[in-house]
């Protein structure tokens, strides 16, 4: 095959069951997109996947709530989903979701898998039963005094007064149904555990103690502290539940997975779907058993255990999925660049409080790639972050139109100006010239590496500096005096001017990727930069859904600064970004007191 290499962006599940915020978008979803897109530019053989995470409480929960059936709630957010990715840009070769008939038999071959190699075993619990609905209940429905403060309405899983965190409802005292406040009691039922201490000693140990250096500190110690230090514990990996995917074993079809054991398992099971859907059902291997593909995962750090120590261990023990495949390992994570949180004018982002950018609105009144680059300079790479709507309009004023667009501006109208358009043959170049091109060039191999090591606020920062260097340049060589008395300092300057601009077009790309692609337009060069992002439904013996794919047959975008040669007729240029007033973000503050229709 290629010696391109395969790079798999995965991207953490959102739950279908409510609207998508910023910090959701910064947390992970946005940086998935720019390592996704920079990748795409060196050439490598990228596939990002992602979907709907379609079961779990979180659904039936809300489900329940607003009187609807799981299956209805999310397919309405999976819709909004699917929407709000193309209009923000997110690259997605495929946005899927899981309940899909692909990704339920994958998981279910899992499950067998391990099962079959001995890293599932069945245990006996008690759990919660309620006698008037005859049915186990989540934790999630139960409620009951806290055992540590008293407070009468603390949830099974958790006590919102105190905070404290139980292993079991059955720890609250006099616990009730939440759907219908009856009393609840224990009975015994049968799940299936995955066998992490065993796994731990079959390769889990081994995978966390090679080198990790390019590993955020708090995910590898996390992981590492879990795994070498406190030691696992069998976890659970099926419910009691009717929403969900049925357990393949006799006597259990009336149970579930557990949607963390499955909802891990869409990154395979995507990439399957992605295969059959291209007519080439082996492609995913690609990604999967050769040596020298990447898998990354982006997420928030609620879901470093699950990516860091629970995904790598379900992946140790499936060893070989299909009789036909290699008789290889899947290939374990590469990284999980776990993100912090982002806050929104210093307080916690929520969604009941209506106390967050909701992204599919916002892109009503805002340009995706505004947001986008405010989002990748507050991105919560290394410790909780802050949104706020007079820094977005501050950075939007000062930094894209300002600096950048005001740069692009000003090079492609003097191009017109005194040149009607045309790029001028310059003389020889100077040393100052050189020395600004070749710092461009120098910016595609250390922006190119902050790229790849998921440090997109530098590389953001990085690549302003470099526009401001440019900035500095037209101000000293002034081609704006020298336009009349010396024609040559002129198309000099405009020359490298411009060239330098072609390259800070695509060192900007993976951050902004629309106005990139139009500045691509605006200076006159053939092909796109970026492929396209388009809605498609597929039907699986009949029963039809929906998904983003990615066309990216288009697309012809290079890593580096390329020649925009002397005689080139550009096209006439519009401005690449909007000033915003200071109302807007008083506007914005005023929305958030207002539930959002
Ligand atoms: N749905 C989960 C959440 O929103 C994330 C799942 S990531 C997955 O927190 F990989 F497990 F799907
Ligand atoms: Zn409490």
């Amino acid at each position: 095959m290629s010696n391109r290499r395969p790079v798999l962006v995965c991207v953490a599940w959102p739950y279908a069951s409510s609207d998508i915020h910023q910090g959701n978008v910064t947390g992970s979803y946005l940086p998935a997109d720019i390592y996704a897109r920079y990748h795409r530019l060196l050439g490598n053989n990228v596939l990002m996947v992602s979907g709907s995470d379609s079961h779990g409480t979180p659904v039936t929960v809300r489900a329940d709530a607003e009187g609807k059936s799981p299956e209805a709630l999310f397919t309405y957010y999976h819709d909004r989903f699917l929407e709000l990715f193309q209009k923000l840009g997110l690259s997605y070769d495929l946005f899927t979701h899981t309940d899909t008939i692909n990704h339920h038999r994958v998981s279910q071959d899992i499950f067998l898998a391990l099962l079959n190699n001995g890293y599932l075993y069945r245990k006996v619990t008690a759990q919660m039963y309620s006698p008037t609905g005859d049915r186990f209940l989540p934790d999630r429905y139960v409620e009951g005094t806290c055992p540590n403060c008293g407070y009468p309405r603390a949830r099974g899983d958790q006590c919102d007064n105190c905070n404290t965190l139980f292993e079991s409802a059955s720890e609250l005292i006099d616990p009730r149904s939440q759907l219908d406040d009856s009393a609840l009691e224990l009975r015994d039922t049968e799940h299936f555990f995955l066998d992490l201490p065993r796994l731990a000693e079959h390769g889990l140990k081994e995978w966390i103690q090679q080198d990790k250096e390019h590993w955020r500190p708090q995910v590898i110690n996390f992981a590492r502290n879990l795994i070498l230090n406190e030691g696992l514990q069998g976890r659970a990996v099926t419910r009691d539940m009717d929403w969900g995917i049925p357990v393949p074993v006799p006597g259990f079809e009336h149970k579930v997975l557990y949607v963390w054991f499955e909802a891990v398992i869409g990154y395979l099971s995507a990439t399957i779907e992605w295969a059959s859907n291209n007519g080439t059902p082996e492609a995913w291997k690609e990604w999967w058993y050769r040596d020298d593909a990447r898998t990354i995962y982006f997420i928030g750090k609620d879901n470093i255990p699950f990516h860091a120590v629970i995904w790598p261990a379900q992946l140790l023990g499936i060893g070989r999925l299909y009789e036909t495949d290699e008789n290889k390992q899947l290939n374990l994570p590469y990284d999980v660049p776990a993100n912090e949180f982002m806050n929104m004018e210093g307080r916690k982002i929520s969604g009941s409080h209506n106390w967050g950018v909701w992204m599919l609105d916002a892109l009503q009144r805002h340009d995706p790639d505004p947001l986008r680059y405010y989002l990748t300079v507050t991105m919560p790479e290394t410790r909780d972050s802050d949104w706020s709507w007079h820094g977005y309009v501050e950075r939007n004023n000062n930094e894209l139109v300002a600096n950048w667009g005001n740069l692009v501006n000003r090079v492609l109208n003097m191009m017109n100006r005194y040149f009607g358009g045309v790029v001028p043959e310059p003389a020889a170049l100077g040393e100052k010239d050189r020395a600004l091109l070749a710092a461009i060039d120098a910016g595609f191999d250390e922006i190119g590496a902050l790229y790849d090591a998921a440090r997109f606020r530098a590389a953001a920062q990085e690549t302003m500096a470099l526009a401001t260097k440019v900035n500095q340049y037209l101000e000293e060589t002034s081609p704006w005096k020298t336009a009349n008395e010396d024609r040559e300092a002129t198309a000099c300057s405009l020359y490298t001017a411009l060239q330098a601009i072609n390259g800070l077009k695509v060192l900007f790309a993976p951050i902004l990727p629309f106005t990139s692609e139009r500045l691509h337009q605006m200076l006159g060069l053939e092909g796109q930069l970026f492929g396209h992002q388009l809605v498609r439904e597929f039907s699986e013996d009949g029963r039809k859904h929906r998904a983003l794919v990615y066309d990216a047959s288009a697309a012809k975008g290079e890593w580096l600064r390329s020649e925009i040669r002397p005689g080139c007729k550009l096209p006439k240029p519009s401005p690449l970004f909007r000033k915003l007033e200071e109302s807007v973000a008083e506007e914005e503050l005023a929305r958030l007191v207002r539930p959002v229709a």
